[in-house]
C-alpha cells in the first residue's frame, strides 16, 4: 500500500473541541471560529452537535451556530445527530451532512448516550432512513477503537462488526475514534489493516485524540495501510464529556506540519490555520496545545 499523496483532514474543533469546555462559548465566538478554520482551507469542519443540552449544555446553541455561518460552496459543516429528535433539528437547520455516533464498548455506549450498542444501532437505521429521504449525507462514528475508559480492552472484531453495520445503514465514512487516545502505532495500523477488510479503507477515517501523545505516530502508520482521512482539531482543544481524563484530538496544526513535511497535499494554509488556533486561545486564555503552532508562533 503507497502512502496517499492527498489527505482531507477534517476539522472537529468547534464540536470535538469545544463540547467539553466548561465556560460557555459564545455563539459569535464559534461562528468566527469555524469561519477562520474554512478559510484556511479545511474542506469539512464539524460544527455543533443536536444532542440534549442536559448532557452537553455547550452544544445547545449549534442551531444558532449553524444558522449564523456564512457557508461556502464546497465545505461540508456536520453537526452530530445520536436519535430521531436531534435529526429532526438538523432537519429543520437546514444541515446538510450528520454524524451518527456509536461505540465499540458497552459500557461507553451507556454512559455516552444511555443505550446499548445494539439499541443505538436500531436507533441510527431509523435516522438513517429519515436522513437518507431528505438527501443529507451519514458520516458515522465508533469511539473506543483502541480501548475504552471503562472496559480497557475492546475488541477489534467488535469494532470491525460497527464498522459493516454502520456503512450498510448508509454511512458514506466510517471514523475510528481512539476516544482516550491509548493506542500505539502497531495496534492503530493493525486495526485499520482488520477493519479495512469489511469497510474499503478508502471510507475509513482516523480520529486520534492525543491524550498519550501517541496522536501523530498513530497517524503515520495508519497513512502506511491507506488511510486518508484525518480527524483533527485547532490547537488540540477538547476531549469528550463521557470519557474522563481523555484529551483533545491531535491537534490540526501537527497534523498539517507533518503531512506538508510529507509533501502530502491539504489544501490548509498554516498561518491562516495558526490565526484560527490563535483566536480561540486567546479567548479560551490558554495556551495551545499544539507544539508545531507553538514552535511556528515563536519564529
Ligand atoms: P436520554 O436521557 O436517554 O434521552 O439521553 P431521552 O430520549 O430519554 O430524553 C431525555 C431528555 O433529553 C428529554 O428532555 C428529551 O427531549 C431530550 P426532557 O423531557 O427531559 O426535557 N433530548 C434531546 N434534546 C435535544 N436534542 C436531542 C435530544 N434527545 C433527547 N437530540 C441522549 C439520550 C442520546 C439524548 C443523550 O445521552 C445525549 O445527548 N448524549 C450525547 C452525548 C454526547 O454528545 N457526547 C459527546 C459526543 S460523542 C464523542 O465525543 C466521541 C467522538 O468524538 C468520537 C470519539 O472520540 O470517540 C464522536
Ligand atoms: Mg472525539
Amino acid at each position: 500500500m503507497t502512502i496517499p499523496q492527498k489527505v482531507k483532514i477534517v476539522e472537529v474543533g468547534p464540536r470535538d473541541g469545544l463540547q467539553n469546555e466548561a465556560q460557555s462559548v459564545p455563539i459569535e465566538v464559534k461562528i468566527r471560529l469555524i469561519e477562520k478554520l474554512v478559510d484556511a482551507g479545511l474542506p469539512v469542519v464539524e460544527s455543533g452537535a443536536f444532542v440534549s443540552p442536559k448532557w452537553v449544555p455547550q452544544m445547545a446553541s449549534s442551531g444558532d451556530v449553524f444558522a449564523g455561518i456564512e457557508k461556502r460552496a464546497g465545505v461540508s459543516y456536520p453537526m452530530l445527530v445520536p436519535n430521531m429528535k436531534g435529526l429532526e433539528a438538523a432537519i429543520e437547520a437546514g444541515v446538510e451532512e450528520i454524524a451518527v455516533f456509536a461505540a465499540a464498548s458497552e459500557t461507553f455506549s451507556q454512559r455516552n448516550i444511555n443505550c446499548s450498542i445494539e439499541e443505538s444501532l436500531e436507533r441510527f437505521r431509523d435516522v438513517a432512513k429519515k436522513a437518507s429521504a431528505e438527501n443529507l449525507r451519514i458520516r458515522g462514528y465508533i469511539s473506543c477503537v483502541l480501548g475504552c475508559p471503562y472496559e480497557g480492552e475492546v475488541s477489534i472484531e467488535t469494532v470491525s462488526e460497527v464498522a459493516a453495520r454502520l456503512l450498510d445503514q448508509g454511512c458514506y465514512e466510517i471514523s475510528l475514534g481512539d476516544t482516550i487516545g491509548v493506542g500505539t502505532a502497531d495496534r492503530a495500523q493493525a486495526l485499520v489493516e482488520r477493519v479495512s477488510k469489511t469497510v474499503p479503507v478508502s471510507q475509513l477515517a482516523a480520529h486520534f485524540h492525543d491524550t498519550y501523545g501517541q496522536g501523530l505516530a498513530n497517524l503515520y502508520a495508519v497513512l502506511q495501510s491507506g488511510i486518508s482521512v484525518i480527524d483533527s482539531s485547532v490547537a488540540g482543544l477538547g476531549g469528550c464529556p463521557y470519557a474522563k481524563g481523555a484529551s483533545g484530538n491531535v491537534a490540526t496544526e501537527d497534523v498539517v506540519y507533518m503531512l506538508d513535511g510529507m509533501n502530502i497535499e491539504t489544501g490548509v494554509d498554516m498561518q491562516k490555520l495558526l490565526d484560527a488556533g490563535q483566536y480561540i486561545n486567546e479567548f479560551l486564555g490558554r495556551e495551545s496545545a499544539s507544539r508545531a503552532a507553538l514552535a511556528l508562533s515563536k519564529k
